[in-house]
């Protein structure tokens, strides 16, 4: 671990007037090739499919293509009718979920000249790494805590997205506010803020604790354009800030979602003892039922943030307003302005 740096505080993200570029362009957008900061979070089971992952891109962001969940031919659809929606950059995400999926995914975004990789929870392992790179792909690496950001820092990806456990999906422990400060330190590559933000303070807010960029999932999941069913992201509209569990029951690994009653009792009764044969049991029932609408069962995947999502917009003025919002906000935190 190095030694940390007290009193240096690394926030030199936002452009002074004097600078052409627009007030939000970072290094980040430099790597990317992308005019705004924002990307799109991978969303698996083919919620960020080509409409949201072209959607995001085209207004300026990077949209984010999720192979979890997609077939490997239908990984390589998504990626051609990607293309066929936009001519900007764009991304495809490899949860290193196991070797032979992280092998053969990366296989299929060498074979199929993809130019940006995101990964998930999970380390993707430097062999990986280091062939993506070879084929120049640039490779943003998803981390919970310092200790996994300099592990891929020395396995050579060129950026990283540090999530607090405040995100939809798979989480760690640490939250965002202490998290993002504290990558920031730590490494010399850039460093996205991911986990909990939904606008544009939270945007802004990233940027102010060092962070080059953020990487928003659960706001892009209630997009238009996202694959998600209407009523999931309803849900994620209903949603109050007190409503996700964290719970290891679907895959093992600890995941946001919005609760659901079944979901409640079940966690309710293990913690009261429930036998591991009844436990494993209704644990099948309720990863079965878990994408039905059947009442009483749909958790769905998101993030604490859904308390501040009121609506259903089109992803480019989701990216829109953050930005606009931004500039006027960053105005008002200038007493001299
Ligand atoms: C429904 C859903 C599915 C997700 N699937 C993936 C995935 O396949 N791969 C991945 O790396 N991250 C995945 N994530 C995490 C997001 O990419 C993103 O990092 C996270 O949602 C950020 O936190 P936020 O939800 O507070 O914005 C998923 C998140 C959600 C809500």
């Amino acid at each position: 671990m190095p030694k940390k740096e007290k009193g240096t505080i690394k926030v030199s993200n936002i452009n002074d007037e004097k600078s052409h570029k627009h007030p939000f362009h970072t290094k980040l957008c430099d790597l990317l090739n992308i005019e705004y900061p924002i990307i799109q979070g991978a969303l698996g089971g083919g919620v960020s499919g080509a409409d949201l992952t072209a959607a995001v891109s085209n207004a300026g962001g990077l949209g984010v293509l999720a192979a979890w969940g997609l077939s490997m031919d239908k990984l390589r659809v998504a990626i051609r009718q990607t293309r066929d929606l936009t001519s900007k950059p764009f991304a495809l995400n490899i949860m290193p979920v196991n070797r032979p999926f992280t092998q053969s995914r990366t296989e299929l975004a060498i074979e199929e000249g993809i130019e940006i990789v995101t990964t998930g929870r999970g380390d993707p392992r430097a062999p990986i790494i280091k062939l993506l790179k070879s084929h120049g792909i640039k490779v943003l690496g998803v981390v919970p805590t310092v200790r996994h950001a300099l592990r891929l820092e020395a396995e050579g990806v060129d950026a990283l997205v540090a999530s607090g456990c405040e995100a939809g999906g798979h989480v760690g422990k640490v939250s965002t506010m202490p998290l993002i400060p504290q990558v920031v330190d730590a490494v010399k590559i850039p460093v996205v803020a991911a986990g909990g933000i939904m606008d544009a303070r939270g945007f802004l807010a990233a940027l102010a604790l060092g962070a080059c960029g953020v990487q928003m999932g659960t706001r892009f999941m209630a997009a238009e354009e996202s694959a998600a069913l209407p009523e999931e992201k309803q849900r994620i509209v209903e949603a109050g800030e007190e409503d996700t569990v964290v719970t290891e029951i679907f895959t093992g690994k600890p995941v946001r979602v919005i609760s659901s009653p079944r979901l409640n009792s079940l966690l309710k009764a293990m913690k009261d003892g429930l036998s591991p044969e009844e436990t494993r049991a209704r644990i099948l029932e309720l990863r079965k039922k878990k994408k039905t609408q059947e009442p009483g069962y749909n958790s769905v995947t998101s993030g604490q943030g859904a308390g501040l999502i009121h609506e259903i917009l089109p992803a480019g003025e989701i990216v829109r307003q953050i930005i606009t919002e931004a500039q006027t906000l960053y105005k008002r935190l200038d007493p001299w302005a």
